[in-house]
């Protein structure tokens, strides 16, 4: 696992959304897996940033998001295809019948998980997956106790979820209790994985999904085992872990990143 501690969030954004794009280039009929949350915000502004100046094409991307509330509509401003619309897909030259999410108003539960893992292979697989993390450790919403193996279906969401996102919600008790969400399984399947984490109040979680044990108590921390994972963090999110300079050793001297070096 590669990970890169950048100065300030900014910085950390900046080289995700450069990592995005220069995948892209290298292959425009693209399969970009995407993840939703606050800390995206800025990465999508970013990629909105490098389409309007011609530097990255999304005309033949095919995109997957992770998760989806179950009950929302996607019209639901709290919806996370709402969510994708308006800070990605609107602001950029994707088609949008490349865009995909889990139906959060799927009637058969089951049924919709197999869909999507479907439509994912159907796509050729995912070539690049964009991953948050929950101050739970999730990856997606595997909450703690998921299977490290699981596929795309409907998950129960922890208090600490509810508690976080609620805030989003009118009242938060409102927040649906469970969602779709593509398995730890479906994203260790992706080609290549890139996590973004910053901020203080993500230390504590980063530090155990990174040098912490693999456990099925911070999905995140499944990624140590997948073949072509980068996590990327700010130094404050960076602030408890023991590698630290070894991390900055990677960033200089490691001939892959060099071309992100500004
Ligand atoms: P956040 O969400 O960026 O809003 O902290 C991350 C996540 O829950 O995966």
């Amino acid at each position: 696992m590669d990970v890169i501690i950048r100065g300030t969030a900014d910085e950390a954004v900046e080289l995700t959304a450069a990592i995005i794009a220069d995948a892209i280039n290298a292959k425009p009929e693209f399969t970009l897996g995407l993840a939703t949350g606050k800390t995206m915000e800025q990465v999508y502004a970013k990629l909105a940033d490098l389409n309007k100046a011609g530097k990255v094409d999304f005309s033949r991307v095919s995109t997957f998001n992770l998760d989806e509330y179950i009950g929302l509509a996607p019209e639901d401003k709290n919806s996370y295809r709402y969510y994708m619309n308006y800070h990605l897909f609107s602001r950029v030259n994707i088609d949008m019948k490349n865009t995909h999410l889990p139906d959060g108003m799927a009637k058969d539960e089951v049924a919709e998980g197999e869909r999507y893992e479907k439509a994912i292979a159907a796509a050729g697989g995912i070539d690049l997956q964009l991953l948050g993390i929950g101050c739970d450790g999730h990856i997606g919403f595997n909450e703690p106790l998921s299977s490290l193996t699981s596929l795309t279906g409907a998950k129960v969401l922890t208090p600490n979820t509810l508690e976080v996102n609620g805030v989003y919600f009118n009242p938060p008790s409102s927040m649906p209790k469970r969602a779709f969400t593509m398995g730890v399984g479906t994203i260790m399947a992706a080609r290549r994985t890139v996590m973004l984490i910053t901020g203080k109040v993500k230390a504590e979680i980063a530090k155990k999904a990174i040098e912490g044990p693999v456990s099925a108590m911070v999905t995140a921390s499944a990624l140590q085992y997948h073949q072509n994972a980068v996590v990327i963090l700010d130094e404050a999110a960076a602030s408890l872990l023991e590698m630290k300079d070894y991390c900055r050793m990677l960033w200089e001297n490691d001939p892959k990143w060099k071309k992100f070096h500004r």
